[in-house]
C-alpha cells in the first residue's frame, strides 16, 4: 500500500502519470464519475485550511465517493485518543486518510492504519501543493522539466516540497532566504542526492534574476504567529514587490500557494498582475488531488 507523505515516496514516472491525468480532469472534471462510488475520505485538520479542504472534497465527489471533515476538537484525538488507534479505526470505514498537522511525525503515526496516508501539509512538507505547482509550471510552458524557478522567503514546507519537485519532476529550483531560515539540511540533502538542481542563496536578486517563475510564501506560517513581528524584520527584503519581480524572466509568472499576507511577503500589483498565475495553482490542487486520489484507490 503507497502512501503519499512526500514527492521523493514516488518516481517520477508515477507522478508525470498524476499530472498527466490532472490535465485530462482539467479538460474533463467528470471524466471518471463513478471510479471512487461508495468510496470514503477521512479528512482530520489540525489547523485551518480553505483550499486544501475544498479541493479535497470536491475531487472525491467528482470521483463519485464522499469525503468528511473531522477536526480533532470532534475526534476523540482531542480527548486523548492516541493516533495509531484513531488511524486503525478509521481503517475500518474509510478507504484512505488525508491529514493537516504540525508535526510531520503524526502523519507518520496515522500509517499504523491499514488505508493510504496523504499528506494535506505538515510543518515539514506540502506536497499536494507542489503537484498543482507544477501543473501550473506544465500550463504555462508546455513543460515543467528544465524550468527556472525561483523561490524567495522562509525554507519552509513549501519550498521543501519544491526541493523536492526538482529532484522528481525536473525543475530547476533557486532559493533565496534569510540567513538563519534556509531549508531543512536533511531535505536538501536527499533531494540532491535524488538529482535535485538546487541553489541556495541568502540574496533575494541572486535567486530571481533571469527566473520563468518567482515563488513566495507566507513569512509567518501556521503556529508561528508569535514571531511575525520578528520575521517582518528579517525578511523585508525578500518581498516580491515589482523591482524584484523585474529582475526574472520577461515572460516570468508568480505563484503563492496562498493564502497571501499582501504588503509582507508580495505586493498587489503582483499578485493581481498579469503574469500572476496564483488562481491557477489553487485550481490546479483539486485537479492533481483528484488524480492522486484515483491513483492511490482506483485499481483496488
Ligand atoms: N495552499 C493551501 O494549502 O491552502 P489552504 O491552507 O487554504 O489549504
Ligand atoms: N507555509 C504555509 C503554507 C500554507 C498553505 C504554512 O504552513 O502556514
Amino acid at each position: 500500500m503507497k502512501h503519499f507523505l512526500s514527492l521523493l515516496d514516488w518516481e517520477t514516472d508515477e507522478l508525470r502519470a498524476i499530472l498527466d491525468q490532472a490535465d485530462r480532469f482539467k479538460a474533463d472534471p467528470c471524466e471518471r464519475r463513478d471510479a471512487l462510488a461508495g468510496r470514503s475520505l477521512a479528512m482530520i485538520f489540525q489547523k485551518s485550511s480553505t483550499r486544501t479542504r475544498v479541493s479535497f472534497e470536491v475531487a472525491m465527489t467528482r470521483l463519485g465517493g464522499s469525503a468528511m471533515f473531522l477536526s480533532p476538537n470532534d475526534l476523540q484525538l482531542g480527548r486523548g485518543e492516541t493516533i495509531e488507534d484513531t488511524a486503525r479505526v478509521l481503517s475500518r470505514y474509510v478507504d484512505a486518510i488525508m491529514a493537516r498537522v504540525f508535526d510531520h511525525a503524526d502523519l507518520l503515526a496515522l500509517t499504523a492504519g491499514t488505508v493510504p496516508v496523504i499528506n494535506g501539509l505538515s510543518d515539514l512538507l506540502h506536497p499536494c501543493q507542489a503537484l498543482a505547482d507544477v501543473l501550473t509550471l506544465r500550463q504555462w510552458f508546455g513543460n515543467e522539466q528544465g524550468i527556472d524557478l525561483a523561490y524567495v522567503g522562509d525554507g519552509n514546507n513549501v519550498c521543501h516540497s519544491l526541493i523536492n519537485a526538482s529532484a522528481r519532476l525536473g525543475i530547476v529550483l533557486r532559493v533565496g532566504t534569510p540567513r538563519g531560515y534556509e531549508p531543512d539540511q536533511d531535505i536538501v540533502a536527499a533531494a540532491e542526492a535524488a538529482g535535485a538542481q538546487l541553489t541556495l542563496t541568502n540574496d533575494p536578486v541572486e535567486a530571481v534574476r533571469g527566473a520563468r517563475a518567482v515563488y513566495t510564501d507566507v513569512w509567518a506560517s501556521m503556529g508561528q504567529e508569535s514571531q511575525e513581528q520578528e520575521r517582518r524584520r528579517v525578511f523585508e527584503k525578500f518581498r516580491v514587490d515589482d523591482e524584484l519581480f523585474g529582475k526574472a524572466a520577461s515572460d516570468a509568472i508568480f505563484l503563492h500557494c496562498l493564502p497571501a499576507h499582501r504588503g509582507d511577503e508580495v505586493v498587489d500589483s503582483v499578485i493581481d498582475g498579469p503574469r500572476s498565475a496564483v488562481l491557477d495553482q489553487a485550481e490546479n490542487r483539486v485537479h492533481t488531488e483528484q488524480a492522486l486520489l484515483l491513483a492511490l484507490l482506483g485499481q483496488s
